[in-house]
């Protein structure tokens, strides 16, 4: 469905990204050689800020998807994420199940690997079920995602994301020994999202922003045709945070925190251009799976080696030996995402300054 379907957000998202200028130096100061890459996260040295984020895991038929990912995670030394682990926790004892997620472990060795979770599905649950699940798994952090415009048009949705979440976060974060990330799905983070949990002393976020994959539209799918809840995901086909402004909406709260960018950023220019605008590393998904799915391994490979080559240019073109650099060079913003952030509250011109 995601791959046979119509399922992104409409390109309304490109004139957000056509809103960041990284202005080019025609003299660098330094050589391509010279650009360093690699970024430390979860306890890691990465070769590169680039995430893949969690998709897959649960049917026996995605254990060579992930194992593939893995290998290019490995190959790339990049960090990997795992789909949710619902299947795990509802099919408890499945060895089939379990090792379609515990195969990434095993390929992607030297790299952080991610495990995944529904906030929504936390309330009820018992702490020690993630507390095994971590130890189990190897898991080097767990991503909590917030999803309540997909769970909203699933036929099997649940939609109480209560206060009775977020206290169930929390107690989750005391008991698991590895960080929490907490993400979107593809429909953003905003500053009052972050907030609740920064407060609570969260401070990993993937904003999964309004760029890429709309999860709604996905579900819309699987809905009957007569459906009223269709009705609801065609008018929301759009919904959502722009994933540049969904990226200051979180650096501009939550200061100290690692942010990942993700939702649409698809290729190594909106990849610096989400650095330069203040995330530290960037995550996608879906063109990654489809590569894989559609011409293989040795393409999938080749198109993130293409990615970050793309990345590590425009730092060149920018004049940054590395990511802290390309976070403080100059930036202009423009249209859309300026009126956006000035409508916020955001005072770009100190945010640049500070990112
Ligand atoms: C096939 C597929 C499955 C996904 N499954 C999950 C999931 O289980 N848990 C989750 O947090 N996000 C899931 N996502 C969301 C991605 O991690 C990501 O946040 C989102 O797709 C935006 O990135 P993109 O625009 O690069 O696809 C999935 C995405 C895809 C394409």
């Amino acid at each position: 469905m995601v791959l046979t379907k119509d399922v992104d957000h409409p390109d309304h998202c490109k004139q957000y990204f056509d809103s960041i200028v990284l202005v080019h130096q025609a003299f660098p100061a330094l050589r391509l050689e010279d650009v360093d890459l690699r970024a430390k996260f979860l306890k890691y040295e990465v070769n590169a800020p680039v995430i893949i984020t969690g998709m897959t895991g649960g049917h026996p038929e995605v254990y060579s998807v992930n194992e593939k990912l893995a290998t290019i995670a490995e190959v790339l030394r990049i960090p990997i994420g795992v789909g949710s682990m619902r299947p795990v926790l509802v099919k408890r004892g499945d060895t089939a199940v379990a090792e379609t997620y515990k195969v990434v472990r095993r390929v992607a060795r030297d790299v952080p690997v991610i495990g995944n979770i529904g906030a929504v599905n936390l309330p009820g649950l018992d702490e020690r079920v993630f507390i095994d699940l971590v130890n189990e798994f190897e898991l080097d952090a767990l991503a909590v995602h917030l999803n309540p415009a997909q769970e909203v048009v699933q036929p099997e949705g649940e939609t109480g994301f209560t206060v009775e979440v977020v206290e169930a976060v929390v107690r989750l974060a005391k008991a698991v020994k590895v960080p929490l990330i907490v993400k979107e799905v593809g429909n953003g983070l905003s500053m009052e999202a972050v907030s609740v949990f920064y407060s609570k002393g969260i401070r990993i976020f993937d904003v999964a922003g309004a760029c890429g994959t709309n999860w709604v539209s996905v579900e819309k799918h699987r809905l009957p045709e007569n459906d009223v809840r269709r009705f609801v995901a065609e008018s929301l086909s759009s919904w959502g945070i722009p994933t540049p402004a969904a990226i200051v909406e979180a650096r501009y709260i939550a200061p100290d925190a690692t942010i990942i960018a993700s939702g649409g950023v698809w290729d190594g220019l909106r990849a610096a251009k989400s650095i330069s605008l203040g995330a530290d590393l960037v995550g996608l998904a879906k063109p990654l799976l489809k590569k894989l799915l559609l011409e293989g391994y040795e393409q999938a490979l080749k198109f993130m080696e293409a990615y970050i080559q793309t990345l590590k240019t425009v730092m060149f073109l920018t004049s940054s030996r590395n990511t802290f650099e390309l976070r403080r060079r100059p930036i202009v913003i423009l249209g859309p995402l300026l009126e956006y952030l000035k409508q916020r509250g955001v005072d770009v011109n100190e945010y640049v300054m500070a990112r």
